[in-house]
């Protein structure tokens, strides 16, 4: 127990406490605050939780200012460059990375999770043709736990645990389909012997009357994609699984909530914005307008892919996509304006005062969209290719929440600014 105290001193309101000083193993100390209300009669107010650290973690940490971000220890860059995504999830969920048997087993296990019962796919049955992927995700991922009721009892470590692979294993299988009803093509279902990405790209493209040859490069860029969108600490859809699964729902429930959080162009619907911010800037003689756009407080228009709550430097998946870029886009026959475009976008606003001084960098949507586009991937299903990833990093949090046996209701409080006591008026007297 950390015997270091801060004391918290208002004899105006009569409170002298001393508030327990708690710290990681990495980043900025904590005031244990969980006893305040008990010992003062006063909350704390922080909206959007800039400065509020929402539970103990060991899965992911970042560093804002220095760019940093480590899977469980391990850079982002090094797990870019030597891992792929399965080993990636074996890491998150478990902590440590496998070995050559249990990632052999590991993957064995999820390959062979990824087929969806009939009776899910009938639902899409239900849905417009024109349905947006990710409203048919969060629909299809919720309905997932109408069928496994056999391991629905989150007190049950086997239970939690298949739970994780099945979410893992049939995210892809369940975006796929999405694309699939969008297109009035038939589901193509997933086949054991291709790996986790080809295996998806093998969904997305193969036809009844034709198979789908995946490319290295395409299964390497998807690969690292996924690698690094799986985690990040506790952002907004994270932070919904958590609250939606200490109450005690089931794991496929808070990850549909996760889903429902990401969609929004603030976070993991970015991706897809900054597509359309790109198509809508059009040109590189627009940008001056645009970047002025954004800086005017009386319109709502942002730099779509730029400004971060964490890091206030450069997002390191950002820089190690760009990178990929080029690689992937030197393979194209014409070179493509939409990255030209985004890279003179980038190296004008990063010489603007108002992005320096409010430290906005590029974040990791701002390039991704490029190499989705570049696969062949739809626009519209560039949140979905966020959310296959992130079903990792949401599962390995609602593990690790779970699995804490002093984990408890997540039920904040709140500043009340509406009206004292009134009585109720007579209906004709108002
Ligand atoms: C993701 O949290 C995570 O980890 C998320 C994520 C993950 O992996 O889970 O990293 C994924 O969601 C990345 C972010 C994707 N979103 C976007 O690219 C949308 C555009 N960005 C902004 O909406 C914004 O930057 C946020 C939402 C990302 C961050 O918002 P904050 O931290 O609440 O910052 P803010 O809105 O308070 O902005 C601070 C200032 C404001 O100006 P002032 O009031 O100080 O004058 O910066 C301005 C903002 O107006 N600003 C922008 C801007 N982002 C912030 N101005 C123009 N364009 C922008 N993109």
């Amino acid at each position: 127990m950390n015997d270091k105290l801060v004391k918290l001193n208002r004899p105006d309101a009569g409170v002298d406490l001393d508030l327990p000083l708690l710290e990681g193993s990495e980043g900025p100390d904590v005031f244990d605050i969980s006893r305040l209300y008990r010992d003062s009669g006063m909350f704390t107010f922080d909206p959007g939780f800039l400065s509020t650290a929402s539970c103990r973690s060991a899965i992911t940490y970042i560093d804002g200012d220095q760019g940093v971000l480590r899977y469980r220890g391990y850079p982002i860059e090094q797990l870019a460059e030597y891992s792929d995504f399965l080993e990636v999830a074996y890491l998150l969920l478990y902590g440590e990375l496998p070995t050559t048997q249990e990632y052999q087993e590991f993957s064995h296990i999820i390959l062979h999770h990824t087929m969806l019962n009939q009776g899910l796919l009938r639902f899409f049955e239900g849905f417009n043709y024109d349905a947006h992927p990710m409203a048919m995700m969060v629909g299809m991922a919720g309905s997932l736990s109408a069928f496994y009721h056999d391991s629905l009892d989150i007190n049950d470590p086997d239970h939690r645990e298949i739970c994780a692979h099945r979410m893992i294993a049939k995210m892809p299988t369940i975006a796929a389909a999405t694309y699939k009803h969008n297109i009035g093509e038939p589901i193509i279902y997933p086949r054991n012997d291709l790996s986790y990405c080809a295996n998806f790209l093998h969904m997305m493209f193969a036809t009844p009357c034709e198979e789908y040859k995946v490319t290295p490069l395409a299964e390497r860029a998807l690969n690292l994609l996924f690698i690094l969108h799986a985690d990040h600490e506790q952002n907004a859809s994270t932070s919904t699984v958590r609250l939606a699964g200490s109450s005690g729902a089931n794991p496929f429930a808070c990850v549909a909530a996760g889903i429902a959080s990401l969609w929004g162009p603030a976070h993991g619907g970015a991706n897809e914005a900054v597509i359309a911010m790109l198509d809508e800037i059009g040109s590189v003689r627009n940008i001056e307008k645009y970047v002025a756009k954004a800086k005017d407080k009386d319109d709502p228009f942002r730099l779509m892919g730029f400004g971060h709550r964490v890091y206030k430097n450069y997002d390191p998946r950002a820089k190690i996509i760009r990178s990929v870029c080029h690689e992937i886009l030197n393979t194209q026959v014409n070179d493509n304006p939409l990255f030209e475009l985004a890279m003179r976008l980038e190296e004008i606003a990063l010489q603007d005062e108002y992005f320096v001084e409010r430290q906005l960098y590029p974040n990791v949507d701002f390039y991704s969209g490029i190499i989705y586009r570049a696969l062949g991937i739809p626009t519209t299903m560039f949140t979905v290719m966020f959310a296959i990833a992130r079903t990792t990093g949401w599962v390995s949090h609602w593990m690790e929440m779970i699995g804490d046996p002093a984990h408890r209701i997540g039920r904040p409080r709140q500043l009340y600014v509406g009206h004292g006591k009134r009585d109720y008026p007579p209906r004709a007297q108002r």
